[in-house]
């Protein structure tokens, strides 16, 4: 038993931890605060825990647990943003969105020279017709990439080689296509049936069903096509293009309203996740859903559909209900990050998967609006959540040392954006397995992330909060003070100069996953599903629409992010 005074135990903290916890020292900083807050008389100290007990106090003591930091630019750590010259690197980028553009478009039934013969508004998922057959029409696929097309069109910066009424053409072909496959029976189910068929993923390019055995039903198909006919009618409505009452019932009533009907009747029920491997209930099949509810319920009251509008929200309440609590096990207190598949992380080990997905981040990025304020309330797990980033920075942590061409990119001190694919565990090669690769649709989604994390904060004016749930992804860009580890938080606030140039890294980190894509597109930026993780080389699906649609998508950000900044420095 040792009697200390107060410069003793300021001592001994500093001694302590510099030996328990490495990088405490910042604590020091503090020293002269603790020091006067610690008791002038002598008193016994047994135990290290006691030290530290004294010095929780002090810190509790010191006022508000919260550091502001606004001026300070020393911590800002190095990003790289690409490596090649910073104009080449922007010819680049408006190349590279036009190929985009024409990637998705090419591959559209009755429109695109990719998709001859193949019935209007049906969308191929790839020309490619073997090693792999990609030739076929997918329900997720399509859904997502006439997004593309309808974002185009919204986003109104219409070039003169493109007739906007072609397109518009394009998107009413595929909402026929739409209601054709809807009323095909197919080995998911009947039609007439609760609606059962909506679950099947992929259907021949004439619009017959698929007769082959596959990972089905899938879940996500009918939710994801009702966020984009969702977003055509609003397209409709910003055009003042007023179609004529019996198309626009035909749209609700026929198309969009039997994929709503078909999420409120089997949220709850297991299916094959958007990987099509694995079958239960998945974070991204839920959260799409969730978000397709939310549109669904706007909508129903628009048409005065007042008995559907009620069970919507229905069905909204218990699935985000769900989502949000301990039964989905999305959010495992084991783990900082979401959880794509949690039947599988305590799985026999052939099975078991870490629960780390890019799928995770692929769902928040698609259902969620950062326009619509309304989201940040009622959607879960947005772009600025602190797991959605954790599972971010723990598949960079994983893949920068699992795909060995992603070594060139492992610069001590220096932050940068990886090749990624979808999950640790994948074994897919594009043809058939062996080994997992990197895909463009992963590596653009990262990216994408980030410019939408920004584009919120700033949306919002919202100052950059950091503590210990997102401390982790704010350590690729900031030097922390080392004792916001314990319980203190880190302001930054909004339009502060730390806030500006820790804005400049998120932008620099972002561009630095499009320059893996540069990388590895070919000369005419064509881009297959995936590619080697040793050499870099493409693999997989040639021409793969949604690799076009993911790229196009993170480009479109981060034009709605530099032109955000743009008016505001204005
Ligand atoms: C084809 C699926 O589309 C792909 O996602 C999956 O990984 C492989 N089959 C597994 O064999
Ligand atoms: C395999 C992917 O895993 C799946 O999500 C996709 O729908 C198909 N390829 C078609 O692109």
């Amino acid at each position: 038993m040792k009697l200390l005074d107060g410069l003793t135990i300021s001592l001994c903290i500093s001694m302590a931890t510099s030996l328990v916890l490495p990088g405490f020292d910042q604590l020091r900083l503090q020293q002269q605060n603790v020091l006067s807050l610690l008791p002038k008389e002598k008193i016994q100290i047994q135990t290290l825990s006691e030290i530290w007990s004294y010095v929780d106090c002090a810190i509790a003591s010191l006022g508000p647990k919260e550091i502001v930091i606004d001026s300070d630019l020393s911590i800002l750590k190095p990003v790289q943003a690409s490596s090649i010259p910073r104009s080449e690197f922007n010819q680049w980028l408006l190349y590279q969105r036009n190929v985009s553009f024409h990637g998705v478009l090419n591959n559209i039934g009755g429109y695109g020279y990719n998709a001859d013969n193949v019935s209007v508004g049906c969308i191929i998922a790839s020309p490619s017709k073997s090693s792999p057959n990609y030739f076929y029409q997918w329900v997720r696929d399509s859904a997502i990439t006439i997004n593309t097309v309808i974002e185009y069109l919204y986003d109104d910066n219409i070039d003169d080689s493109i007739d906007k009424s072609e397109l518009l053409e394009a998107i009413d072909g595929y909402i026929n296509n739409i209601h054709h496959l809807q009323r095909q029976d197919n080995r998911s189910g009947k039609f007439k049936d609760g609606y059962a068929s909506l679950g099947e993923p992929k259907f021949m390019v004439n619009g017959d069903p698929f007769n082959d055995s596959w990972g089905r039903p899938q879940r996500d198909g009918p939710g994801l096509r009702a966020l984009s006919v969702a977003n055509y009618i609003d397209l409709l409505d910003k055009l003042g293009i007023q179609k004529d009452s019996e198309r626009l019932s035909f749209i609700y009533n026929e198309v969009l309203k039997p994929d709503l009907t078909y999420v409120t009747l089997y949220w709850d029920h297991d299916g094959f996740d958007l990987w099509e491997e694995t079958n239960g209930l998945h974070f991204f099949t839920s959260l799409t859903q969730l978000k397709a509810l939310r549109r669904g319920i706007e909508l129903a009251l628009r048409f005065e559909d007042y008995e559907f509008h009620r069970d919507l929200k229905n069905a909204y309440a218990q699935l985000r209900n769900f989502i949000v609590g301990r039964d989905s096990g999305f959010q495992d207190p084991r783990f900082p990050h979401i959880i794509e598949h949690p039947n599988l992380v305590d799985a026999p080990a052939h099975i078991r998967r870490n629960g780390l997905d890019i799928a995770t981040i692929i769902a928040a990025l698609r259902s969620h609006d950062v326009d619509d304020a309304g989201d940040i309330v009622n959607i879960p797990f947005g772009v600025d959540n602190a797991r959605v980033l954790n599972s971010l920075t723990y598949l960079v942590n994983d893949m920068k040392f699992r795909y060995p061409l992603n070594q060139g990119r492992i610069v001590p001190g220096l932050t940068l954006g990886m090749a990624l694919g979808r999950y640790p565990e994948d074994t897919y090669n594009g043809v058939g397995t062996s080994e997992g690769n990197p895909w463009f649709i992963s590596t653009s989604s990262a990216g994408e992330l980030i410019y939408k994390l920004l584009y919120l904060q700033y949306k919002y004016q919202q100052d950059f909060v950091i503590d210990s749930s997102n401390r982790e992804f704010y350590e690729m860009f900031l030097d922390l003070p080392k004792d916001s580890a314990r319980g203190i938080q880190i302001r930054i606030p909004f339009g502060s100069d730390t806030y500006r140039a820790l804005s400049v890294s998120l932008i620099q980190y972002a561009d630095s996953f499009l320059d893996v894509i540069r990388e590895h597109v070919d000369n005419e930026g064509q881009m297959s599903e995936q590619f080697n993780r040793y050499n870099g080389y493409m693999q997989g699906a040639e021409k793969l629409t949604w690799s076009f649609g993911s790229v196009w998508s993170c480009l479109r950000w981060r034009n709605r992010i530099l032109n955000l900044l743009a008016t505001i420095n204005e």
